[in-house]
């Protein structure tokens, strides 16, 4: 503690000459003013915030005021573009006592803020934000704004401009960064990229403080820029393993060593600063080894890192509490052993620390460590990951978690929560378990609910609908055992190799016949944006049964060297499937690759800065390193993504494998990859526009696809 008040008077005087200067806040303000009226976002809707004051905002821990909403069927809002509310006139909202059986409801994960949020503007903050409150959200992360919060510290400690530049990860990998998995890939951040972040973060806090919510800002987690050790060779630090196949200019962080007098320092300095712009409500998010070996399984020094990492947060504010994804307890269960956990999590005064459980419907970890052995706990559904389209779901173990973490023996569940690392895909799930986080058991029927949730969703009770949803809850939707991971393994959104398993946990004929429901119940309903969205999503996943389908005859056929056979079956699969699913989503704007960069390129300030965007996300959809370090990771199933990725290299696969045929030399992974990767490089580099405006029909295109492939499929002669 000693070391932290010196630190922090060091520190007051250290950031007296930078960024928080108020001659800086206000040219800080003019630009951010004139990129705001330029871009014409926002213009009319009215002021920049003012800046807030440490000390604003502090919502009683108890009061959730603003969320006791009594929830109504007809309020309960669809998430994402995928349905605006629809309602002609709002039924009587009355006040009642809340019915959430715990304090909080959470959202997010660190993830969801690259993959889904990067380029979102106030507008689409605001929907989001809406969507919360409305099913009582009550604690979330709000993270926009750090790094330009960090460059101010990073310059008062003597880091210059160009160290700071080559250190930050590019806008859509900065989820990375913050967790010390990454630097400098898909960098530099430009001067507006900052300003704008710390406008949309003060929008951002406002509003959610304006419905009680608590917003979860960060803090020090102990990863510093390597160019710190020029500064301060003194400085004691440990260079931390390569993460993600990414090779060390990349990644291998520095981390500080807990005893070094630099710790409580920079922690408390960039918290100071952080508060001193925005405000806080006393919950911090930082995570030191997510993902990463720490250099030592020394309990005395886990519980030394965490140690100072705490006491850096209470240096700069005495009332933190420190919120800590639990994803590395289960991600390397070897090397967190017992006495691993214990030494972190005893490590933090009791009370002090709040473990998202992260994984909790796969893989929970309270129940391994005895409930975090203590400390407070979020029960929290993933679900997701890379924001991968495909449905997919296990809503019997969502049903069931929460109850059985709460009547755990000594439970200390104080939550439920939902950290998807991708948001707008199956809706569903997330329907069911925001509604979990109002209730003291599980819905006691899932049938009922699920037709029940499809008469919401459509804004009218259809039999055949109803009909539909009950194939997908107990298909896709009734994910259980190893086959079920959160992540689309399709051969359609993966690179092309004769080793693809295409199991699935369901019977893939419910697909089908979910669709020809959809497609019966289609007359009345054709007028709700969220039916049109579920009948291109599930002729989407058709397609992909189909896909996996027509790979196996192929693998078959080259197995039995039957070259005709192959031509026939990979025919269909690279020049028949997969442009007719590029036609079915490109009828919906919801499912448009030119849609997903528009909103990149409406971040930028100029042409240039466009590009740069779109080739993040590009970067990210694909290879997501420079060479495929995490290939596909990030799949989505776009139109324009599938004609011009996944399909050329599907055709060049396929090509491949004929010409070894015809020729009687074998196949040969390595080349193939080798030669693809060429193909993969030049679609994230090709600069090519996408058109944000869909085209065609749903209804006529999906009946179409539907009428064509569906007797192939029932008579089983594909
Ligand atoms: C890491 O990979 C990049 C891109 O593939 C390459 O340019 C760089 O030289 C590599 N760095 C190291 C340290 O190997
Ligand atoms: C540097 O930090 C490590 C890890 O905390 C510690 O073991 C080591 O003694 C430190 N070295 C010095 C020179 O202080
Ligand atoms: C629950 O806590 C009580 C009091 O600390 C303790 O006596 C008991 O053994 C605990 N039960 C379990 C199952 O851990
Ligand atoms: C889901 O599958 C389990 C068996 O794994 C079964 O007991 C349960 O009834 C199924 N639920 C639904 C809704 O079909
Ligand atoms: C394919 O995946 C399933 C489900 O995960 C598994 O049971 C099966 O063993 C796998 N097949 C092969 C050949 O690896
Ligand atoms: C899948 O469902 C179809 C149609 O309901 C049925 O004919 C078939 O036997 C089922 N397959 C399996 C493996 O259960
Ligand atoms: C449309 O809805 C009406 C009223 O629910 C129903 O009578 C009719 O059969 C529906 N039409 C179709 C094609 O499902
Ligand atoms: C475009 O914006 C970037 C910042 O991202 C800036 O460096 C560059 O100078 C700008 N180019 C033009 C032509 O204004």
């Amino acid at each position: 503690m000693e070391a932290a008040t010196v630190a922090a008077a060091l520190g007051f005087l250290l950031l007296a000459g930078v960024g928080g200067s108020s001659v800086d806040e206000a040219r800080e303000e003019t630009v951010v003013r004139a990129l705001v009226v330029a871009s014409g976002a926002a213009a009319s809707r009215g002021q920049l915030p003012p800046a807030s004051s440490p000390g604003d905002a502090h919502p009683s821990p108890h009061s959730n005021n603003g969320l006791e909403l009594q929830k109504t069927e007809s309020l309960r809002r669809n998430w994402w573009p995928s349905s605006p509310i629809e309602i002609s006139s709002l039924p009587p909202v009355t006040y009642s006592t809340p019915a959430s059986t715990c304090r909080y409801r959470y959202y997010q994960n660190v993830c969801t803020q690259s993959y889904s949020f990067v380029w979102w503007d106030w507008a689409r903050w605001e929907k989001e934000i809406d969507w919360m409150a409305l099913n009582g959200i009550n604690l979330a992360l709000a993270w926009n704004g750090q790094e330009a919060i960090w460059q101010r510290v990073y310059l008062a400690l003597g880091l210059t401009e160009s160290e700071i530049n080559e250190y930050f990860t590019g806008p859509a990998f900065l989820a990375w960064g913050r967790m010390g998995n990454l630097h400098t890939w898909g960098g530099p951040l430009s001067r507006f990229w900052h300003l704008k972040q710390i406008y949309l973060q003060h929008r951002i806090l406002d509003r959610m403080r304006s419905f009680g919510m608590i917003p979860v800002l960060p803090a020090f987690a102990g990863h510093v820029p390597k160019a710190l050790t020029r500064v301060f060779p003194q400085m004691n630090v440990t260079r931390l393993s390569s993460w993600g196949h990414f090779n060390c200019s990349y990644s291998c962080p520095y981390l500080l060593a807990p005893e070094d007098p630099m710790f409580p320092l920079i922690g408390s300095l960039f918290l100071w600063e952080l508060i001193k712009e925005f405000g806080t409500n006393h919950i911090y998010g930082a995570d030191t080894f997510n993902e990463m070996q720490p250099p030592s399984s020394q309990p005395s020094y886990l519980a030394a890192i965490t140690t100072a990492v705490y006491e850096a947060m209470i240096a700069a504010d005495p009332d933190a509490v420190w919120l800590l994804q639990g994803w590395l307890f289960q991600h390397q269960p070897e090397f967190w052993g017992p006495d691993q956990v214990k030494a972190v999590l005893r490590a933090v005064p009791l009370g002090r620390l709040l473990v998202l459980d992260l994984f909790a419907e796969n893989q929970p970890v309270y129940s391994r460590t005895d409930s975090f052995y203590g400390q407070p706990f979020i029960w929290c559904m993933l679900h997701n990951f890379g924001g991968n389209h495909g449905l997919f779901g296990s809503l019997e173990a969502v049903n069931q978690g929460p109850r059985a973490a709460r009547l755990y023996p000594n439970s200390t569940m104080v939550g439920t929560g939902i950290a998807p690392e991708g948001i707008g895909q199956n809706e569903v799930v997330y329907t069911l378990m925001t509604e979990l986080g109002w209730r003291k058991d599980p819905v006691p029927d899932l049938v009922a609910w699920v037709t029940g949730f499809a008469d919401r969703r459509y804004g009218l009770s259809q039999e055949d609908a109803k009909e539909a949803w009950k194939l997908l809850l107990r298909s896709v939707y009734n994910c259980s055992g190893k086959a079920c991971v959160g992540h689309n393994r399709s051969p359609l959104v993966k690179r092309p190799s004769l080793k693809i398993n295409t199991t699935v946990w369901y019977n893939r004929s419910d697909v089908f016949e979910a669709l020809l429901l959809l497609l019966k119940a289609a007359p009345n309903l054709t007028t709700s944006l969220a039916f049109r969205y579920d009948l291109v999503d599930i002729t989407r996943q058709a397609i992909q049964e189909m896909v996996s389908l027509y790979y196996e005859e192929v693998k078959i056929s080259y197995r039995k060297k039957d070259l005709i056979l192959l031509l026939q079956a990979g025919g269909i699969l690279a020049y028949e499937l997969l442009p007719v699913l590029d036609e079915v989503l490109a009828t919906d704007k919801r499912f448009l690759l030119g849609s997903w960069l528009e909103q990149a390129r409406a971040m930028a300030v100029n042409e240039t800065e466009a590009q740069f965007y779109e080739q993040n996300s590009l970067y990210q959809l694909t290879l997501w390193g420079p060479e495929g370090n995490i290939l596909d990771y990030a799949n989505k199933q776009l139109a324009g993504l599938v004609e011009d990725y996944y399909a050329p290299r599907w055709r060049l696969f396929l090509e491949t494998l004929a010409g070894s045929l015809a020729q009687s030399i074998p196949f040969k992974q390595k080349e193939f990859d080798k030669n693809v990767f060429q193909l993969e490089k030049s679609f994230v580099l090709s600069k090519k526009r996408y058109s944000s405006q869909p085209q065609g029909d749903t209804v006529d295109l999906t009946k179409k696809v539907f009428l064509k492939y569906y007797p192939r499929v029932v008579n089983g002669s594909l």
